[in-house]
């Protein structure tokens, strides 16, 4: 009862995909109303690796230094260990998420930003307090119920959980960010592939200071290899880092065939202390939870006005650290395009290439991170450690491999093999940035990116319609100060790169963005132009000729390109904005 709410978008879930969604939407000028069930966002720490991508998108909505001062910088989070315990022997080391001296230089090259590692528990409030402060509603305690919808917008019913009172808000688009759990995903009947609950883990946080452990390897994964460390779980035992070094997370497995453990306080510290390695180490134990480890996604995030994204449509294990990166990353595909819809500037149909765009994502770091939990079993496997052996059977297998015996040669062989695989969770460079889209609002030239490296671990910059507009720093302004590429295409407008010799598809853009009344911004790049190829790297990068033009959208994939300059290059941009907005 009483009178309902109206709005132009209904996001469900504080998470990293609602708190994105509901950020990206205040900073386009969206009106927009998030609602979360619970008084505020996540009580756990949750995910935490922050790719480039993700930090890149923060850069974007102006908020990248603040979530890097909740952070833990890049260089405290790579010198991976494996290991018997925490403070047992090392079976060896990893330096990951772009730490190794050739990918740090990978990194450095790819993007403007930085890979850090944010716990939820201080990302998602960034990102909703950035939202509201830029127009968003959020309302707290409130719990979506259902919902209709018909062809000119979707009621929701939602309940205030301190008062009871039940609502409608009424939307022209609603976002079910609703996690893993989706009521809306499921109302929607979205066709999924793959299966929930196929293993068993848990996390258990707890306080100890354990800097002196740590200090010569910093690292925000410490992995444990134990008898039992196989079963169930992400692959093997784990010692996280929350905060540096005295807020951690044990996640380690266990058979969800069977009862699952108790885990009361006393279970929980033993368990912690094993991983650890220290049979009396003083610890607070501050949470503990039982999670199933998922295989899932969804292959169409869409019915009608509602959109699902976040864990709503892919749903997996943290292994290598997908989670969270991805679900911003599917807001801020789906939140321009809605924008520009309700602004009446592109025709509803481009709503579909949300799912087009971001569907074979969601399959591809679905299967990814499975995969990578799985091959924990090749370093069991290059140890000789077999399911049920005990202790003294494990150490037995594990000091063998020091041994000057033909096994002890074969195993020094195996873990070398066994450990290279393990970049595929830790490196997976490409898999992170790489993300290449085909649909109805890239214009493809037939070409896509040509990756002489693996393409998951080694991302490839390109300028092929459907890749992330590739970064290098250009000069701009007066006192040439240093700009991304990625700084100068903002997520309000189209952006048009193109050089000295191209300024007649600058001047015809302006016209063109007249015309179909939507934001387009040129870039002219050149000596005296709008910015300046400082460091001549970008004249390698552009793969078009200095007459050539680049056309960017919002969330900075290119949407179209031209190779050189055109007899009528109005007539070729009317053409092209035609057929990305959907009104041909
Ligand atoms: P998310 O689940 O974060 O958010 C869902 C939101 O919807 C919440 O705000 C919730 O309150 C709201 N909601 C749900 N139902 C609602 C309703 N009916 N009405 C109103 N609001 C509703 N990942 C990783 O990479 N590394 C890790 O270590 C971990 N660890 C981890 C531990 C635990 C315990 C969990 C639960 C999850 C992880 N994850 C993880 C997964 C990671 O947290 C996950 O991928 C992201 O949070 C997904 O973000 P979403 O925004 O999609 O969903």
């Amino acid at each position: 009862t009483g009178a309902s709410i109206e709005t132009d978008v209904l996001v469900v879930g504080s998470g990293p995909a609602g708190g994105a969604a509901a950020l990206f939407l205040a900073e386009l000028g969206i009106p927009t109303i998030m609602i979360t069930k619970y008084r505020f966002t996540a009580n756990t720490p949750r995910a935490h690796i922050s790719n480039q991508r993700t930090m890149e998108i923060m850069r974007d909505m102006g908020i990248e230094k603040r979530v890097e001062a909740d952070a833990t910088e890049h260089a405290l989070c790579g010198d991976t260990v494996f290991g018997t315990s925490l403070v047992g022997e090392e079976i060896g080391r990893i330096l990951t998420w772009g730490t190794h001296p050739a990918r740090q230089a990978d990194h450095t090259l790819a993007s403007p930003s930085s890979m850090c590692d944010i716990p939820q528990t201080y990302m998602e409030p960034i990102l909703v307090e950035t939202a509201a402060k830029r127009g968003c509603h959020n309302r707290f305690s409130t719990e979506y119920l259902s919902h209709t919808q018909d062809e000119n917008g979707v009621t929701a019913n939602v309940r205030d959980r301190l008062t009871g009172h039940v609502y409608q808000i009424k939307a022209k688009y609603m976002i079910g960010a609703d996690g893993a759990r989706s009521i809306i995903a499921q109302e929607l009947q979205l066709p999924t592939v793959g299966n929930m609950d196929i293993a068993g883990s848990m996390n258990i946080s707890f306080k100890a200071d354990l800097a002196q452990y740590v200090e010569t390897r910093p690292s925000v994964l410490y992995w444990i290899i134990q008898p039992g460390s196989n079963i169930g779980g992400i692959g093997a035992g784990a010692v996280r880092m929350v905060r540096p070094w005295n807020e951690w997370i044990v996640i380690y497995g266990y058979d969800i065939t069977k009862e699952p453990p108790k885990l009361d306080d006393d279970e929980a510290r033993d368990i912690v202390r094993k991983l650890v390695g220290i049979p009396d180490l003083d610890i607070e134990i501050t949470g503990k939870s039982l999670w199933g480890n998922n295989e899932l996604y969804a292959t169409h995030f869409q019915k009608g006005r509602v959109f699902c994204a976040g864990d709503a449509v892919h749903r997996h294990p943290p292994s290598n650290g997908l989670g969270s990166n991805t679900s911003i990353q599917d807001s801020y595909n789906l939140c321009w395009k809605i924008a520009q819809v309700l602004r009446g500037q592109a025709d509803p149909s481009i709503l579909e290439t949300y799912s087009v765009e971001r569907a074979p994502v969601a399959k591809q770091i679905v299967t990814r991170a499975n995969k990578s939990a799985r091959e924990f079993v090749h370093i069991f496997e290059a140890l000789g450690i077999k399911p049920g052996m005990n202790q003294e059977e494990i150490s037995k297998e594990i000091e063998e491999r020091k041994a000057d015996t033909p096994r002890g040669c074969k195993k020094r062989a195996d873990l070398v093999a066994a450990m290279d695989k393990k970049n595929y969770e830790f490196n997976a460079h490409g898999v992170e940035m790489g993300q290449f889209y085909e649909s109805d609002v890239v214009v493809s030239d037939g070409t896509r990116p040509v990756n002489d490296r693996d393409p998951e671990l080694y991302y490839k910059a390109t300028t092929s319609p459907g890749g992330r507009l590739p970064h290098c720093w250009l000069g701009a302004g007066e006192r040439h100060n240093k700009y991304s590429t990625l700084d100068l295409a903002k997520y309000n407008t189209y952006t048009l790169f193109t050089g000295t010799t191209g300024k007649a598809w600058a001047a015809a853009a302006s016209k063109v963005a007249k015309a179909f009344g939507v934001p387009l911004t040129s870039v002219v790049v050149g000596p005296g132009q709008d910015a300046e190829d400082l460091y001549y790297d970008w004249a390698k990068l552009r793969e078009v000729n200095e007459d050539g033009a680049l056309l960017v959208r919002p969330d900075k994939h290119i949407a179209w390109r031209s190779m050189s300059m055109s007899k009528d290059p109005e007539a070729e941009l009317t053409a092209v904005m035609g057929k990305i907005l959907g009104r041909k």
